[in-house]
């Protein structure tokens, strides 16, 4: 049976909520003593997991003291207090967290301008429920594996609203891979895209985080895939998920190849890199195509953040072709994300969706192990070295833990 927890640390009042209660009776606990004990535990200096191993009093986490798209400027590591979950709140031993491009937009402070340093950064995390609060309990118990899209990822533990918290069967990097980077692809070429069998699409960072989703989704549409990318692994990866026609920019020229082989144009691109690659991509456009954009990746290290842009004659183009610009932020898609979810999770587990995960092991200091190893996974991203989702270990398990 486990142990629930809800516990202001050190020494304050806690309350323990024996046995695996759990929905309308966790939530009516509190009020009937004859179903449930409500234990006062203030001597506890810590939360207690259900296997009985002990939280630690303290945690590390990065924080982001000063905005700056320089990550390693903006961020540093502080040692904090474990924080308490709230009544509706999960506490997460993360094991897993997921780098993506904004993770230097958001230390730059571009998500939110009012915001002011210092904050906590990372977006995504996957663990392990090792205390939580009452009206939380009604779904979740201690031993829970979830996954979370939210702010303090990268932190050892965080703090999760239980509602914004999706059920993982097990802790696997894999589901990482879709929180962020496989919602945003099924949603934005679902919502925005308007595929038709048949048609031709052009993704961008294709064989990057989301890109590699975007390939697969358009792929099954039965469309026509071209992805870009900078190496002939990535272009050998392509191809191994469908890609039709990977191009390796950096050794053949991308708008020759376009105009040769496209010659009316592609029907849709998923377009993350911005500047002169949009640019180019506009151009490719064919009558009546659709161009979603996804992100601008290339102006992300600068102090704008917005790569150099022409686009004087942008209306013109899009007018000549009938054509369209579409942006997309997943935030503003959130009442498509759990139906996103729950259809990727199950293509995943029926074999029929790659979730490729790049844990660094080709990077040239190894692995990403530990909180620590954030900072280079970020630069590794920004060599354009990644293979799929960049995705950092954050508590690989010790030889003496059990199922993680
Ligand atoms: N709109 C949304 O809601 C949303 C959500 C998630 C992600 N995104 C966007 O999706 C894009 C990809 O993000 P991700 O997190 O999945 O990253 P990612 O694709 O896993 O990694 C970025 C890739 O972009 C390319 N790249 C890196 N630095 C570059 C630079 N300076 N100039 C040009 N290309 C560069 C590299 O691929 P190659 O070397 O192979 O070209 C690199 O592997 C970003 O633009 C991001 O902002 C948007």
């Amino acid at each position: 049976m486990s142990s629930l927890l809800l516990l202001p640390r050190h020494g304050g009042r806690a309350l323990s909520v024996i046995a695996g209660l759990r929905s309308t009776d966790a939530l009516s606990g509190v009020h009937s003593t004859a179903r449930r004990f409500i234990v006062d535990m203030s001597y506890s200096a810590h939360f207690m997991d259900f296997k009985g191993s002990s939280i630690p009093s303290s945690m590390r986490k990065l924080v982001v003291n000063k905005l700056s798209p320089n990550f390693r400027e903006a961020v540093s590591m502080q040692s904090v207090a474990v924080p308490t979950p709230g009544d509706a709140d999960l506490l997460v031993r993360n094991r897993f967290v997921g780098i993506n491009a904004s993770d230097i937009n958001y230390s730059a402070g571009r998500y939110d301008p009012s915001v002011k340093p210092p904050f906590d950064a990372g977006f995504e995390g996957i663990g392990e429920v090792v205390g939580l609060g009452l009206s939380a309990s009604s779904r979740y118990t201690v031993g829970d594996t979830v996954a979370y899209f939210g702010s303090g990822a990268f932190a050892e533990y965080t703090v999760v609203p239980a509602k914004e918290s999706v059920p993982v069967p097990a802790v696997k990097p894999e589901f990482l891979t879709l929180l962020v980077s496989g919602a945003t692809a099924y949603i934005a070429l679902k919502r925005l895209g308007d595929l038709a069998k048949g048609e031709t699409v052009l993704v961008t960072a294709a064989a990057g985080g989301t890109g590699q989703f975007a390939v697969q989704f358009a792929k099954q549409a039965g469309c026509h895939v071209i992805g870009t990318c900078s190496s002939d692994e990535k272009a050998g990866f392509l191809k191994s998920i469908g890609c039709d026609r990977p191009i390796n920019y950096k050794t053949e020229d991308l708008a020759k190849t376009l105009r040769k082989e496209y010659p009316k144009g592609v029907d849709v691109v998923y377009e993350s890199v911005g500047g002169s690659i949009f640019e180019l991509a506009v151009n490719s456009l064919a009558n009546k195509g659709r161009l979603i954009v996804i992100g601008f990746i290339s102006g992300y290290q600068s102090a704008s953040g917005i790569p150099p842009l022409k686009g004087g004659t942008l209306p013109v183009k899009l007018l000549q072709r009938s054509a369209s610009v579409r942006g997309f932020f997943l935030p503003h898609f959130i009442s498509d994300y759990r139906e996103a979810l729950g259809s990727m999770m199950q293509l995943y587990a029926k074999g029929k969706l790659v979730c490729e995960v790049d844990g660094g092991d080709l990077a040239q200091e190894g692995r990403f192990t530990g909180l620590e190893s954030v900072f280079r996974a970020v630069d590794y991203m920004y060599d354009g070295k990644n293979l799929g989702k960049v995705v950092v270990d954050v508590a690989p398990p010790s030889v003496s833990s059990s199922k993680l």
